[in-house]
Formats: C-alpha cells, sequence, structure tokens
C-alpha cells in the first residue's frame, strides 16, 4: 500500500511542484492551512506530514507544534523556508522527523526523506510495542541462543531488556546511538546488531573518533584523491566504502571535530559520501551505529555536539546498563571469563570461595565489564592451588568492601543519629530550656535528661543551662 502523505503548503505553484514529484509514489493530500491540516487529521490518518513554511496561518514553528502536540506518532518533515537552516535545527528539537531547505530542486530529496520517516514512524511503534512487551517477556530460548551467539553474557533484567531493544530494531537500518559508561558493552552490543541485522554477511567496520587526530579521521571514514594530502600517493575508499552494505560503528562520536561532524551530517541526509579532495560523489549504504560514554544529547545542549547531527544518529537511542544496575551478572560474568582464561592456559577452572564471592559481589565495578574481565585474569593467575579466597582479590576492591561494611550503619545507629541531631537541634532553637524543649519532643524533663546522658550529649557549661 502506498504511503500517505499530507502535504501542508500555502504557496500553490510550491503545493504543486511538490505534489508532483512524490505522485505516483504516495497518495498525497494538500492542504493550503494549518487549520485545514488539523481538520483532515481528525478523519484520516496519514503516515507523514510534509509542514512547509512560512504557513498562511501560522508563525515560525508554531504549526509543527500543534501537530506534535495533537498527532505525537505522526511524523512531520518540515520544508523550511531559505536561508532559515537555524529553523530546521529548532525544528528537530521540537521532535520533527526531519526537514530540508527549500532550495532549488530540492523537491528530488523528498521520496527518500519521506521513506525515511515513514519508516522511523513504524519503528517507533514498533519500540513502544517492543518496551511493552519486554517487561513480560522471560528470558526466551531463542534470545539465549542469540546472545550466546554474539558472545554476550547475562540475564539481568537490565541487560535482557537492552538485548530485545537492539534485536528488534537490527534490520531497520535505522542509526542506532549506544549510551553508557566506559567497559559496559557497546561495541559487543554494536556487533551483536550487526550480526543480528540483516547486513551480517556485509562487513562490520568500527573506528574510534578519539584515537585519531582530526583530519585524518576524515580521509579514514570518507577517503581521498591522489595527492589530497602530502603523503596521498594514491586514491584510498574510505570506511563508509569499505563498509558498503554492513554496518559502520563510530565509536566516541562526540570527540569528531566540527567539520566531521558536518559531513557526517551530509552523508546521514544524502546518503552519499565525497572523498577528501574529490569533488564526485558516491553513493553508499551503511547502518550507522555511534557510541559515546557521555551524555550526547548534553553535549549537544552545550554546543560541543551538532544538535541536528544527534537527532540523526539517535534515532534508537540505547542505553547500555553500568554493571551495578545488573548485580545479578556479575558471577555468570565472573565464571564465564574464569572459564574461559582457565581453558585457554590449560588449567582447571578455579573455585571461588564464599567470603571472595562476596566481595566481588557487593564491588560497584566503575570499570563495569572490562574491570571485571581483568580481575577475573589476575584471579586465574593468582589461583594456583585452584582456590579464589577473599585474601587473593585484588586490594583495591577488598578496600572497598570493608570500607563498605563500616560505613553500612545498623538501623539502631541511624535512629541514635537522628535522635542525637533531633535534640541538639531542639535544644538549640528554645535556648537550651528543658522543660520547653521536652514539650515541644512529646517527652517529659526527664526521658529527656535521660536520652541526653544516653546519647552523650554536650551541651553547654551547667552556669549557661537555664532551668525553667
Ligand atoms: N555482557 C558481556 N558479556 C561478555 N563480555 C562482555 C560483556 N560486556 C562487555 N564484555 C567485554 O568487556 C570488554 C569491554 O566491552 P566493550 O569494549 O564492548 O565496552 P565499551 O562500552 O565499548 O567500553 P569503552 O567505552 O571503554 O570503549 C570487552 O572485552 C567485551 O567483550
Ligand atoms: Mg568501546
Amino acid at each position: 500500500m502506498p504511503a500517505s502523505i499530507l502535504l501542508v503548503e500555502s504557496a500553490r505553484e510550491a503545493a504543486a511542484a511538490v505534489a508532483g514529484t512524490l505522485a505516483g509514489r504516495c497518495h498525497v493530500v494538500v492542504r493550503d492551512t494549518l487549520a485545514g491540516a488539523l481538520d483532515v487529521l481528525q478523519v484520516e490518518p496519514f503516515d507523514c506530514a510534509l509542514l512547509a513554511q512560512p504557513l498562511r496561518d501560522a508563525l515560525d514553528l508554531d504549526g509543527l507544534r500543534a501537530l506534535v502536540a495533537r498527532h505525537d506518532a505522526l511524523p512531520v518533515v518540515v520544508l523550511a523556508a531559505r536561508g532559515s537552516e537555524d529553523v530546521a535545527v529548532a525544528a528537530m528539537k521540537l521532535g520533527a522527523a526531519d526537514y530540508v531547505v527549500k532550495r532549488a530542486g530540492f523537491e528530488l530529496d523528498l521520496p527518500r526523506l519521506v521513506a525515511d520517516a515513514v519508516g522511523r514512524g513504524a519503528l517507533r511503534g514498533a519500540l513502544e510495542h517492543a518496551s511493552g512487551a519486554a517487561q513480560r517477556t522471560e528470558l526466551s530460548a531463542a534470545l539465549r541462543e542469540r546472545l550466546r551467539t554474539a558472545g554476550i553474557v547475562g540475564e539481568s533484567d537490565a541487560l535482557v531488556q537492552t538485548a530485545l531493544l537492539l534485536e528488534r530494531v537490527a534490520s531497520s537500518g535505522a542509526p542506532v546511538l549506544l549510551e553508557g559508561e566506559t567497559g559496559t558493552g557497546k561495541e559487543l552490543m554494536a556487533r551483536a546488531l550487526h550480526l543480528w541485522s540483516d547486513r551480517a554477511r556485509r562487513p562490520f567496520v568500527a573506528q574510534n573518533c578519539a584515537a585519531i587526530a582530526d583530519g585524518l579521521l576524515e580521509s579514514e571514514l570518507f577517503g581521498c584523491a591522489r595527492g589530497a594530502y602530502t603523503g596521498a600517493d594514491r586514491a584510498r575508499p574510505g570506511l563508509f566504502e569499505e563498509a558498503h552494505g554492513g554496518t559502520l560503528f563510530l565509536d566516541e562520536i562526540g570527540e569528531a571535530a566540527r567539520e566531521t561532524q558536518a559531513k557526517l551530517l551530509r552523508t546521514l541526509q544524502e546518503g552519499e559520501i565525497r572523498r577528501v579532495g574529490e569533488s564526485a560523489t558516491r553513493r553508499v549504504d551503511v547502518r550507522i551505529v555511534a557510541a559515546s560514554n557521555r551524555d550526547l544529547e548534553q553535549e549537544a545542549r552545550g554546543g560541543r555536539f551538532r544538535l541536528d547531527l544527534y537527532h540523526r544518529l539517535s534515532v534508537v537511542p540505547v542505553r547500555v546498563p553500568a554493571l551495578r544496575e545488573r548485580r545479578g551478572d556479575v558471577r555468570l560474568l565472573l565464571e564465564h571469563f574464569l572459564d574461559a582464561y582457565a581453558r585457554r592456559a590449560g588449567l582447571p577452572v578455579p573455585r571461588v570461595d564464599a567470603d571472595a564471592w562476596r566481595i566481588l559481589e557487593s564491588y560497584a565495578w566503575p570499570g563495569n565489564v572490562r574491570e571485571l574481565q581483568n580481575e577475573s585474569f589476575r584471579l586465574m593467575l593468582a589461583a594456583s592451588d585452584g582456590r579464589i579466597t577473599a585474601d587473593r582479590v585484588s586490594v583495591s576492591i577488598r578496600g572497598h568492601a570493608a570500607r563498605r561494611q563500616t560505613s553500612e550503619r545498623s538501623l539502631k545507629e541511624i535512629l541514635r543519629d537522628v535522635e542525637s541531631a533531633t535534640i541538639q537541634a531542639r535544644l538549640r532553637q528554645h535556648g537550651y530550656q528543658r522543660a520547653i524543649t521536652a514539650r515541644s519532643l512529646g517527652i517529659t524533663r526527664e526521658g529527656l535528661w535521660l536520652k541526653i546522658r544516653q546519647l552523650g550529649l554536650q551541651l553547654p557549661r551547667r552556669g549557661s543551662l537555664q532551668e525553667s
């Protein structure tokens, strides 16, 4: 069934040009005012709306606000007036699915933009469905097998939810943004996403954007013409071309330079790249998975990352949970790593004592799975007699466990502190007049005196205390 598109455009000629371009591929309904659009939306469902600027009856982005507020599932593509790139960015912030500036020939981009927006609308529906379904899903045999093939260990709710989401969106081709602390498994998840997608037979290519100088990153990603810079003695394809048909993983995307960000944005918008030093463009079909261990949205709002690029990359945002949010997985992961290392070294798998487990399972693992992986390796080496005892656990981890024990106060201790603080504050408030203080606390004078003694409270010198 062809997609049905609502075009809202006040200029008659422009409306005819756009409708003409889309006719044949889509069912297009045209309205020349916002009011007209809102009316028809009451009675007819659409897969996507194209909202042109300016409109006769709506200022700037008011039309978009009205559509988003009333029809939040409808993808809206803004057709911005010329020279209003700022408006375009604001539109994305407000929830537009996409935007295009009405330059000469912009209609030619529309079929692809509309297809993308419609696809994303459908995807959003699927995601909402997925998050509802996930709550009820046990770790199915099928998912267990998928996790195994991807080398992902864990059965905690937090991990299963993440995996379910990735599985659900794997074949959509939509850009995915993986966010999570260092060592949580973002790269592993990116590989899983590729493996579970219909691109699995094509390449998975990874590039860490922080590990390479700005200029080099650009030629690495987009390739370069011969002589594009000193040392470029031959033309070279970039990673986008290498990943054609597959997945390109852009790790630490927040570190990419401004110019590279701009080029990435163009590529995501237009599906084509240009090698550095070349003027011809090449079409590429690449699924982008980006990762960041910082909150990229906050970076974008703080002006440290392009907001429009953030919106393009985060069509499917996925937060990879920290290990302390899935403590249940600590034991499984540790057993898995011990098993793997022992097997590789041709040694028996060491046994972990109960005390050692207690320490390992209560530790917060700020370095997440990577830290746990390193500790497993250390423990395997330390277990000379095949046993892992508490004193063989790294000193830093044991130290944390000890501190935790001393800082974990009993209920009695907590109540005692509350009592003590309350009484002292109340005494101060009433000028250390014990009768008034006792009354305000709902106890007798004798009771108060007893508490002061029991709690060992320091009061001003006796002479300064007023008996009342
Ligand atoms: N659930 C898991 N099961 C098995 N191994 C895991 C799991 N999560 C992470 N790992 C392993 O932990 C290590 C760190 O994972 P990965 O490199 O994917 O983390 P990251 O989030 O990309 O970290 P960084 O932000 O530091 O780049 C890898 O060796 C990975 O294979
Ligand atoms: Mg990584």
